[in-house]
């Protein structure tokens, strides 16, 4: 495994590689990037890994300060996984103030979008300058963000982008608990707590397999059980997994292609969760 952290030494690293697998991260590596990695192998004879906290996806008062930058041990994680990690500096990525954008359609604006303004905007760019810069033929990213996978799906598809994109399941806890970077913000209290949000998840996708089609009522359910828990909820949502937007009158015995997406606070942590119907 080769750790570079200049496009240039990439560049000379992936010269001869025809099959690369990509996965894009931010580091603070879990179980939920090492199965991508793994299915990245799969993939591809070469498997890139980056690992960049990309400023351009934070808001003013979100945590790009605080996130955990953990290169060493991700390294020491990725031994043995993949061939190359790519870890470059923020001037290396950015070294001057970026002024072109990916400009996306208005679905980046709703559910994650609402709540954290310019995140996917932030977001696709760096993917679309890190796709430039490795060349992959194929990408991986987690479903867990599913969201941000059905943006990149749609630029690699609008921007005519070569690459095969794959969605790559999302690993839990043995309590239900989506792993996440950003876990290890809670107190031992707030970590017993969290798994309620996978529960009322389970709970909306548990109703509408039974025919419940009243999706108003069991988000407002869902927001009320939360909040009434001391969560601060930003949304729960069930919405058509082709487009995110709501599902429109559902008949009940029309093909469910559903998935329940919620977002919301416990104590200082926001944490998504996402389940399939
Ligand atoms: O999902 C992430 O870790 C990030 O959004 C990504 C895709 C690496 C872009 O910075």
């Amino acid at each position: 495994m080769q750790v570079v952290t200049t496009i240039a030494a990439l560049r000379v690293r992936l010269a001869d590689e025809r099959a690369i697998a990509f996965v894009p991260t931010m580091g603070n590596l879990h179980a939920g990037h090492l199965s991508l990695m793994g299915l990245a192998r799969e993939h591809g004879s070469c498997v890139v890994a980056s690992i960049f906290v990309n400023p351009l996806q934070f808001g003013p008062s979100e945590d790009f300060d605080r996130y955990p930058r953990t290169l060493e041990k991700d390294c020491a994680r990725l031994q043995g996984l993949v061939d190359v990690v790519f870890a470059p500096s923020v001037d290396e990525v950015y070294p001057e103030q970026q002024e072109v954008f990916v400009e996306l359609p208005a679905i980046a604006d709703v559910l994650e979008g609402a709540s954290r303004p310019g995140h996917f905007r932030g977001m696709a760019t760096v993917v679309l300058k890190l796709f430039n810069m490795v060349q992959p033929q194929v990408v991986l990213f987690g479903k867990k963000d599913y969201q941000q996978l059905h943006i990149i799906r749609h630029m690699v598809a609008q921007l005519n982008l070569p690459v095969t994109s794959i969605g790559g399941d999302t690993i839990r806890d043995a309590d239900g608990l989506a792993l996440s970077s950003r876990n290890q913000y809670l107190s031992e209290a707030e970590r017993i707590e969290a798994v309620v949000l996978y529960q009322t998840l389970q709970e909306i996708r548990q109703s509408l397999l039974q025919g419940e089609r009243d999706i108003e009522r069991l988000q407002l359910q869902a927001i009320e059980r939360l909040t009434s828990r001391g969560w601060s909820v930003d949304y729960v949502e069930v919405r058509n997994r082709s487009d995110l937007l709501p599902p429109g009158k559902v008949e009940p015995d029309a093909p469910r292609e559903w998935v329940v997406l919620a977002a919301a606070r416990l104590g200082k942590t926001r944490l998504i969760d996402n389940l399939e119907v």
